[in-house]
């Protein structure tokens, strides 16, 4: 592929969670191999470090949010606080941009910062939105804005969109949606019907049902370009220290034994919970490496609610960190199972490394994800409680006994179509090819 002059100016908005920063970097650090000079627009809190990215230039914007956006049980508040807040802040950072460079070749921008959207319309630029969710949550956004709700999302007749049980993640996801939850959401569909394009983090063969379906709704080219971090391996991100000490323990580990746990960088337990999966893994009998984020625990600074006996039960059986390289894990040859919250960039990390999958969902997207899971590609089971006898079961049905057979298959088989699938001059290519054009195109 050519390289594009240097000249080339991209600006990404981004947004400073950790499934969302990642992506974002990824993208940016592929679209700089192409030749295209980077700047990555952020607000404050959570700001990545710039010295871990020397080849992009930094800009912080102000965003006003206080610890207490994040304590709200809400989770569409600081993002509604966010738009709100960075708006003017954003809009003076591009023109001084365009000032000094005179050009600027597009804007792409997370979906959680929608009012990038019209910002960039109004100065004229072409606006390319970044989903970093899967293509299939896309197909509730008509439904949340409840543009053609009844004609889209239930006329489905594929056997494929019938398994993700769409009509029960609906209802699901609307009870008690907050007034800044349906805000958010209308803001995400609006913004997904605007943009000049939509990329999304994903392969295509993995939903290609969903994603012929969205193409239909959405006027903009939907552009899968992923798994982005096969694409952009080395790009560091992790906003918490990676202890690479669990590498070393895998590694005394039998092959496909352990299973690895990790909710990813929000969700959240409580002490009980805890209790629950501590006993439910020592009983498992399996080894496992359990990621607990400090502050993970509510009420608690780490592990400090473990209950008495827990450790000397599980020996060195047992790995627990704060934070883990979570992609050397799942490509480790003792790791033989995932127990994920479902969140997109861990679903699709461990797809490509054929990990079958416990599932834990606890808000938003990570419900569609599960049943894309368990029900379509049928590569892992839900974990439907937290009891530890729940949990042991479980961990055992996917792990060791015969009915995980089927389910262990599929994974390898995922993870093969994937490689094959990276592998293929034509689709990835193509895809970034055609990103390329578009950035190139005004
Ligand atoms: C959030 C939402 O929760 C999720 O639903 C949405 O799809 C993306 O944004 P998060 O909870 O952080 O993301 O989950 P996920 O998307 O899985 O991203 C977590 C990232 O952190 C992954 O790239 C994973 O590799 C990394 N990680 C996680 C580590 O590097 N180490 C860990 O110990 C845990």
């Amino acid at each position: 592929m050519e390289k594009q002059q240097k000249s080339s100016h991209v600006v990404l908005v981004m947004v400073n969670f950790q499934g969302h920063i990642t992506p974002m970097l990824q993208l940016a650090s592929i679209l700089h191999s192409k030749g295209f000079s980077i700047t990555i627009v952020h607000p404050e809190f959570n700001s990545p470090n710039p010295s871990n990215h020397p080849e992009f230039t930094f800009i912080s914007i102000p965003d006003k949010l206080t610890e207490s956006h994040f304590s709200d049980k809400d989770a569409a508040s600081p993002v509604w606080s966010l738009n709100k807040n960075c708006a003017a802040p954003l809009q003076q950072c591009l023109e001084k941009i365009l000032h000094s460079l005179h050009h600027i070749a597009a804007v792409i921008y997370d979906t959680l910062m929608y009012s990038a959207q019209t910002i960039t319309e109004d100065l004229g630029l072409l606006g390319i939105v970044l989903r970093t969710g899967s293509a299939t949550t896309m197909l509730f956004y008509p439904a949340f804005s409840q543009l053609d709700e009844e004609h889209f999302v239930y006329e489905i007749k594929s056997p494929e969109l019938e398994a993700l049980q769409l009509k029960r993640l609906r209802a699901l996801l609307s009870q008690n949606a907050t007034k800044a939850m349906t805000e958010v959401r209308v803001a995400f569909a609006n913004v997904l019907k605007r943009s000049s394009a939509i990329i999304v983090n994903s392969m295509e063969f993995l939903e290609l049902e969903a994603l012929s379906k969205v193409k239909q709704y959405f006027p903009a080219p939907i552009i899968t370009i992923g798994p982005l971090h096969k694409f952009a391996p080395a790009v560091c991100s992790s906003l918490l220290t990676e202890d690479d000490k669990c590498i070393s323990w895998l590694n005394k580990q039998a092959p496909k034994s352990v299973i690895y746990v990790s909710f990813g960088s929000i969700a959240n337990i409580d002490k009980q919970e805890l209790i629950e999966i501590a006993w439910g893994l020592s009983s498992s009998k399996q080894p496992f490496l359990w990621v607990v984020r400090p502050g993970m625990v509510s009420g608690s600074e780490w592990i400090e609610s473990l209950p008495n006996g827990f450790e000397e039960s599980v020996g060195e059986r047992g790995c627990i960190v704060k934070w883990a390289p979570q992609k050397e894990v799942l490509a480790h040859a003792a790791v033989g199972g995932f127990w994920t919250h479902c969140g997109w960039n861990s679903t699709i990390e461990s797809i490509c490394e054929g990990v079958p999958m416990l599932c834990r969902p606890f808000f938003g997207d990570q419900y569609l994800n599960t049943s894309s899971i368990c029900n379509v590609w049928k590569i892992g089971l839900e974990v439907q409680n937290l009891e530890r006898g729940n949990i042991e079961r479980t961990i055992k049905r996917l792990m060791v006994d015969m009915e995980g057979n089927g389910i262990r298959k599929r994974a390898i088989d995922l993870k093969e179509k994937a490689a094959f699938y990276l592998m293929e001059e034509g689709s990835t290519s193509c895809s970034l090819n055609m990103l390329i054009k578009r950035i190139l195109s005004v």
